[in-house]
């Protein structure tokens, strides 16, 4: 499996496999099928990647560590950036559709809407992560305070599904935003499992003598 992820044509293809939301909903936006309303499908839709995205990137490392297939590291970067692509989407969809680009009623209405809000501060804390995502931002930052911003990405999750819950909160539909809570949280528990066990195994092997570096995971 790492000689294929490892493939000089994985990447190109892993990058146009997460480009057909993309081109799913422009074909639909310029053929009629969207549906009766077109703007809350492609507000919504746009929403529903940006949180599968964040949670193909959570699942990137428990997948790596249990699985052995350490080339896939190579790919979060990229899963990172479609998240953050498809936010600005979700933005611009409802900037654009919902409030006609009137900057002063968008202020106001992420003051006034608090799942908007939450939805916001998401998007703003997911801005310095595609920002620092680059090899040159790594160096500049030094690999431990870029681990450390980056952790960042647990806090966004939490913040896009209490988004996604106060959304259907309104409507009493809770179904698909469980099944995303389930994920989130057997993703972010695999991490607590995993320091735990490493904290474990250096324990034991401090006790016997041998200790083993600490190596951490994001
Ligand atoms: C990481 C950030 C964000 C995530 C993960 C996210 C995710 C979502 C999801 C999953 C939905 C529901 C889609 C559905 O019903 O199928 C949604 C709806 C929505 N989001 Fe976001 N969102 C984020 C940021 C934002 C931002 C920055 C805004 C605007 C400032 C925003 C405004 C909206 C609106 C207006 C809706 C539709 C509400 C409706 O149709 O009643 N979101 N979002």
């Amino acid at each position: 499996m790492n000689k294929l992820l490892m493939h000089p044509a994985t990447k190109p293809v892993i990058f146009l496999l997460c480009l057909l939301p993309f081109a799913r909903l422009t074909y639909g936006a310029f053929t009629d099928g969207l549906g009766a309303n077109p703007a809350e499908f492609l507000i919504r839709a746009t929403g529903d990647w940006t949180l599968r995205f964040i949670c193909i990137v959570l699942a990137v490392t428990p997948l790596r560590v249990t699985t052995k297939w350490n080339a896939l590291a190579r790919f979060r970067r990229m899963l990172g950036l479609f998240a953050y692509f498809y936010v600005v989407l979700h933005l611009l969809c409802y900037s654009w559709f919902d409030m006609g680009f009137e900057w002063g009623d968008i202020a106001k209405d992420i003051a006034k809407r608090p799942f908007i809000l939450v939805g916001f501060s998401a998007f703003v804390l997911l801005t310095p992560l595609a920002a620092t995502s680059f090899n040159r931002a790594i160096k500049a930052m030094g690999a431990k305070r870029w681990q450390m911003l980056h952790k960042l990405v647990y806090v966004i999750a939490g913040l896009g599904l209490l988004h996604f819950f106060w959304m259907r909160a309104g409507k009493n539909n809770f179904a698909e935003v469980f099944v995303y809570a389930a994920i989130i949280a057997v993703l972010l528990g695999w991490r607590v499992w995993n320091y735990a066990s490493k904290r474990r195994a250096k324990a034991i092997a401090g006790a016997r003598g041998g200790e083993k570096p600490l190596r951490s995971t994001t």
